[in-house]
Protein backbone atom coordinates (compact mmCIF):
# COMPACT_ATOMS: atom_id res chain seq x y z
CA UNK A 1 0.00 0.00 0.00
CA UNK A 2 1.69 3.15 -1.04
CA UNK A 3 0.18 6.42 1.75
CA UNK A 4 0.37 9.64 1.48
CA UNK A 5 0.16 11.83 4.65
CA UNK A 6 -1.48 15.42 4.86
CA UNK A 7 -0.09 17.07 7.66
CA UNK A 8 0.14 20.04 8.96
CA UNK A 9 2.54 20.77 12.14
CA UNK A 10 4.29 18.24 14.34
CA UNK A 11 3.73 15.04 12.64
CA UNK A 12 3.79 12.57 15.83
CA UNK A 13 1.16 10.83 14.24
CA UNK A 14 2.97 10.19 10.65
CA UNK A 15 6.16 9.27 13.00
CA UNK A 16 3.85 6.31 14.66
CA UNK A 17 2.67 4.87 11.10
CA UNK A 18 6.53 5.34 10.18
CA UNK A 19 7.47 3.12 13.26
CA UNK A 20 4.66 0.57 12.59
CA UNK A 21 6.04 0.16 8.98
CA UNK A 22 9.45 0.01 10.37
CA UNK A 23 8.32 -3.01 13.03
CA UNK A 24 6.69 -4.85 10.13
CA UNK A 25 3.21 -4.41 12.00
CA UNK A 26 2.09 -2.62 8.87
CA UNK A 27 2.98 -3.21 5.23
CA UNK A 28 3.00 -0.19 3.70
CA UNK A 29 5.37 2.53 1.93
CA UNK A 30 4.98 6.59 2.59
CA UNK A 31 5.72 7.96 -0.43
CA UNK A 32 4.43 11.14 -0.30
CA UNK A 33 4.16 14.04 2.70
CA UNK A 34 2.44 17.33 1.69
CA UNK A 35 1.99 19.91 4.26
CA UNK A 36 -0.13 23.46 3.77
CA UNK A 37 2.73 25.12 6.77
CA UNK A 38 5.85 26.47 5.64
CA UNK A 39 8.42 24.67 7.97
CA UNK A 40 6.38 22.38 9.78
CA UNK A 41 7.88 19.90 11.35
CA UNK A 42 6.69 16.82 9.84
CA UNK A 43 8.20 18.28 6.54
CA UNK A 44 11.68 17.86 8.09
CA UNK A 45 10.96 14.59 10.14
CA UNK A 46 9.68 13.37 6.47
CA UNK A 47 12.92 14.66 5.06
CA UNK A 48 15.16 12.88 7.26
CA UNK A 49 13.81 9.52 6.36
CA UNK A 50 14.21 10.04 2.72
CA UNK A 51 10.53 10.81 2.17
CA UNK A 52 9.29 13.13 -0.31
CA UNK A 53 7.97 16.48 1.32
CA UNK A 54 6.19 19.00 -0.10
CA UNK A 55 4.90 22.18 0.83
CA UNK A 56 1.83 23.24 -0.87
CA UNK A 57 0.76 27.06 0.20
CA UNK A 58 -3.08 27.33 -0.55
CA UNK A 59 -1.99 31.00 -0.91
CA UNK A 60 -0.16 30.34 -3.97
CA UNK A 61 -2.90 29.10 -6.01
CA UNK A 62 -6.06 31.12 -7.24
CA UNK A 63 -8.53 29.77 -4.71
CA UNK A 64 -9.26 26.18 -3.07
CA UNK A 65 -9.96 24.42 -6.17
CA UNK A 66 -7.14 25.09 -8.12
CA UNK A 67 -4.78 24.81 -4.65
CA UNK A 68 -6.67 21.14 -4.45
CA UNK A 69 -5.98 20.44 -8.21
CA UNK A 70 -2.63 20.59 -7.56
CA UNK A 71 -2.73 17.91 -4.52
CA UNK A 72 -4.49 15.70 -6.48
CA UNK A 73 -1.86 15.89 -9.40
CA UNK A 74 1.01 15.37 -6.94
CA UNK A 75 -1.06 11.96 -5.64
CA UNK A 76 -1.60 10.35 -8.61
CA UNK A 77 1.87 10.88 -9.47
CA UNK A 78 2.84 9.34 -6.19
CA UNK A 79 0.55 7.04 -6.84
CA UNK A 80 -0.89 7.00 -3.31
CA UNK A 81 -3.52 3.80 -2.63
CA UNK A 82 -4.73 6.11 0.51
CA UNK A 83 -4.33 9.94 2.05
CA UNK A 84 -4.32 10.11 5.63
CA UNK A 85 -4.91 12.97 7.20
CA UNK A 86 -2.64 13.63 10.24
CA UNK A 87 -3.13 16.83 12.08
CA UNK A 88 -3.79 18.36 8.84
CA UNK A 89 -5.67 21.59 9.41
CA UNK A 90 -7.96 22.35 6.72
CA UNK A 91 -10.93 21.33 5.15
CA UNK A 92 -10.46 18.67 2.43
CA UNK A 93 -13.26 19.63 -0.30
CA UNK A 94 -14.80 17.71 -3.14
CA UNK A 95 -11.78 18.13 -5.76
CA UNK A 96 -10.03 15.63 -3.34
CA UNK A 97 -13.29 13.57 -2.46
CA UNK A 98 -13.95 12.80 -6.11
CA UNK A 99 -10.46 11.88 -6.69
CA UNK A 100 -9.87 9.81 -4.05
CA UNK A 101 -13.57 8.15 -2.76
CA UNK A 102 -13.28 6.32 0.30
CA UNK A 103 -9.68 6.78 0.26
CA UNK A 104 -9.23 9.43 2.27
CA UNK A 105 -8.60 9.05 6.71
CA UNK A 106 -8.94 11.17 9.41
CA UNK A 107 -8.14 11.05 12.42
CA UNK A 108 -9.20 13.49 15.86
CA UNK A 109 -8.73 13.60 19.46
CA UNK A 110 -12.42 13.08 20.46
CA UNK A 111 -15.14 10.63 20.64
CA UNK A 112 -16.81 12.33 17.55
CA UNK A 113 -19.36 13.49 17.05
CA UNK A 114 -18.78 15.59 20.46
CA UNK A 115 -16.47 18.36 19.51
CA UNK A 116 -15.37 18.66 16.19
CA UNK A 117 -12.54 21.17 15.12
CA UNK A 118 -10.35 23.11 16.55
CA UNK A 119 -8.72 21.75 20.36
CA UNK A 120 -10.99 19.33 20.72
CA UNK A 121 -9.71 18.34 24.24
CA UNK A 122 -9.90 22.09 25.18
CA UNK A 123 -13.71 21.49 24.47
CA UNK A 124 -13.59 18.55 25.92
CA UNK A 125 -12.89 19.60 29.34
CA UNK A 126 -14.81 22.76 29.22
CA UNK A 127 -18.15 20.68 29.13
CA UNK A 128 -16.99 18.86 31.40
CA UNK A 129 -17.27 15.01 29.99
CA UNK A 130 -15.85 11.96 31.53
CA UNK A 131 -14.68 10.49 28.78
CA UNK A 132 -12.89 11.61 26.09
CA UNK A 133 -10.68 9.77 23.19
CA UNK A 134 -9.70 9.40 19.46
CA UNK A 135 -12.23 8.46 16.26
CA UNK A 136 -10.47 7.24 12.97
CA UNK A 137 -13.45 8.29 10.34
CA UNK A 138 -13.38 8.68 6.65
CA UNK A 139 -12.86 12.09 5.20
CA UNK A 140 -16.42 13.50 3.70
CA UNK A 141 -16.85 17.46 2.52
CA UNK A 142 -17.55 18.41 6.45
CA UNK A 143 -15.34 19.30 9.57
CA UNK A 144 -14.58 15.85 11.23
CA UNK A 145 -17.95 14.17 9.88
CA UNK A 146 -17.45 11.18 8.31
CA UNK A 147 -17.99 7.16 8.46
CA UNK A 148 -16.36 6.72 12.18
CA UNK A 149 -13.98 3.86 11.28
CA UNK A 150 -12.84 2.98 15.11
CA UNK A 151 -12.58 4.97 18.48
CA UNK A 152 -10.84 4.48 21.84
CA UNK A 153 -11.49 5.93 24.67
CA UNK A 154 -9.79 8.05 27.12
CA UNK A 155 -11.38 9.14 30.78
CA UNK A 156 -10.79 13.13 31.98
CA UNK A 157 -8.85 13.15 34.97
CA UNK A 158 -8.90 15.17 38.03
CA UNK A 159 -6.80 18.46 36.86
CA UNK A 160 -6.56 17.72 33.54
CA UNK A 161 -5.74 20.58 31.46
CA UNK A 162 -6.16 20.55 27.16
CA UNK A 163 -2.74 19.76 26.99
CA UNK A 164 -2.47 16.86 29.69
CA UNK A 165 -5.44 15.22 28.50
CA UNK A 166 -4.40 15.59 24.94
CA UNK A 167 -1.28 13.73 25.85
CA UNK A 168 -2.94 10.61 27.13
CA UNK A 169 -5.14 10.82 23.59
CA UNK A 170 -2.26 10.57 21.94
CA UNK A 171 -0.87 7.70 22.97
CA UNK A 172 -4.16 6.30 22.00
CA UNK A 173 -3.97 8.08 18.49
CA UNK A 174 -0.47 6.48 17.74
CA UNK A 175 -1.69 3.11 18.50
CA UNK A 176 -4.85 3.20 16.84
CA UNK A 177 -4.42 4.42 13.35
CA UNK A 178 -1.66 2.10 11.88
CA UNK A 179 -4.08 -0.27 12.73
CA UNK A 180 -7.02 1.43 10.92
CA UNK A 181 -4.63 1.61 8.01
CA UNK A 182 -3.71 -1.79 7.96
CA UNK A 183 -7.28 -3.41 7.47
CA UNK A 184 -7.96 -0.48 4.71
CA UNK A 185 -5.00 -1.67 3.44
CA UNK A 186 -5.91 -5.38 3.68
CA UNK A 187 -9.68 -4.45 1.67
CA UNK A 188 -11.41 -5.67 5.66
CA UNK A 189 -13.84 -1.93 5.47
CA UNK A 190 -17.15 -1.55 4.28
CA UNK A 191 -18.89 1.15 4.37
CA UNK A 192 -22.75 1.05 4.01
CA UNK A 193 -24.01 4.49 4.61
CA UNK A 194 -22.66 6.25 7.63
CA UNK A 195 -21.88 2.81 9.01
CA UNK A 196 -18.02 1.36 8.72
CA UNK A 197 -18.04 -2.60 8.94
CA UNK A 198 -14.53 -3.81 10.17
CA UNK A 199 -14.52 -7.66 9.15
CA UNK A 200 -18.60 -7.25 8.76
CA UNK A 201 -18.72 -6.40 12.40
CA UNK A 202 -20.19 -2.71 13.41
CA UNK A 203 -18.16 -2.65 16.49
CA UNK A 204 -15.02 -4.34 16.37
CA UNK A 205 -12.76 -3.17 19.05
CA UNK A 206 -9.11 -2.25 18.16
C1 LIG B 1 -3.58 15.04 16.70
O1 LIG B 1 -4.11 15.18 18.00
C2 LIG B 1 -4.66 14.70 15.70
O2 LIG B 1 -5.66 13.91 16.23
C3 LIG B 1 -5.21 16.06 15.37
O3 LIG B 1 -4.08 16.91 15.33
C4 LIG B 1 -3.06 16.37 16.17
C5 LIG B 1 -1.87 16.20 15.29
O4 LIG B 1 -0.72 15.85 16.01
N1 LIG B 1 -5.99 16.00 14.14
P1 LIG B 1 0.57 15.36 15.24
O5 LIG B 1 0.93 16.46 14.25
O6 LIG B 1 0.27 14.05 14.56
O7 LIG B 1 1.63 15.24 16.31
Amino acid sequence: MRLAVLASGRGSNMEAILAAIDRGDLSAEAVLVLSDQNGAAVLHKARSRGITAVHLDPKAFSGSRAYHLKMVELLRESRADLVVLAGYMRIVGRTMLEAFPNRILNIHPSLLPAFPGLEAQKQAIEYGVKISGCTVHFVDAGMDTGPIIAQRAVPVEEGDTPDSLAARILVQEHDLYWRVIKLRGEGRLAVDGRRVMVDGSLCKEL
